[in-house]
């Protein structure tokens, strides 16, 4: 046998044992708060899916749109940082879209990053664009061809999309 079994089966007796221990105590380990007792199996079936993580990459997106537009490369540097984040966190909850993540991340937001640090809109524009447009594909073949996002035609009012200081 390999050294690379023997520490394989070892791991796997412990994980057995473990699991054991846990079946024969027969009560599942809980968090606790004021309300109530909720179990791992439900704290993890509260985690966001992509339903509830989009809302917040749509509103990222439409940020860091206008903030490039009006010249705050900080800011759409940090709402495209928000984005990354957003789908990582996809990429625990709803591990299956973890690929199309990827190649998103590659194609649309590592050339995104780039042209905000070159401060250079047009080819931001233009990323941008086709980042829209490969979103949309990636809803139709998620089965999901009802959600086509569109870029508000409004920026947002509530931040300074001037260049800062
Ligand atoms: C890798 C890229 C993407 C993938 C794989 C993806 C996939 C999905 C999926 C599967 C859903 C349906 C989730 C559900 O309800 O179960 C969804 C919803 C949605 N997506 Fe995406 N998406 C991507 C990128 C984007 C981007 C870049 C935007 C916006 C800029 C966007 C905007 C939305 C919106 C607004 C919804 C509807 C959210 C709601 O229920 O209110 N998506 N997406």
């Amino acid at each position: 046998m390999q050294r690379r079994d023997v520490v394989d089966t070892k791991r796997a007796f412990r994980d057995d044992r473990v699991q054991k221990l846990v079946m024969a105590d027969e009560k599942p380990i809980v968090g606790r708060t004021k309300h109530g007792e909720l179990t791992l199996d439900q704290i993890a079936e509260l985690q966001p899916g992509l339903g509830t993580l989009m809302r917040d990459v749509s509103d990222r997106y439409w940020i860091a749109y206008y903030a490039a537009k009006g010249g705050n490369w900080d800011l759409a540097a940090y709402q495209l940082r928000g984005v990354r984040s957003l789908f990582k966190k996809g990429n625990l909850t709803r591990p299956k879209y973890k690929g199309m993540v990827e190649n998103y991340t590659k194609k649309i937001l590592d050339p995104l990053d780039q042209h905000v640090a070159a401060k250079n809109f047009a080819e931001f524009e233009q990323t941008y664009r086709a980042g829209i447009e490969l979103a949309n594909k990636l809803h139709a073949a998620t089965d999901h061809s009802e959600i086509v996002w569109k870029l508000p035609p409004n920026p947002p009012q509530h931040l300074d999309l001037g260049p800062t200081a």
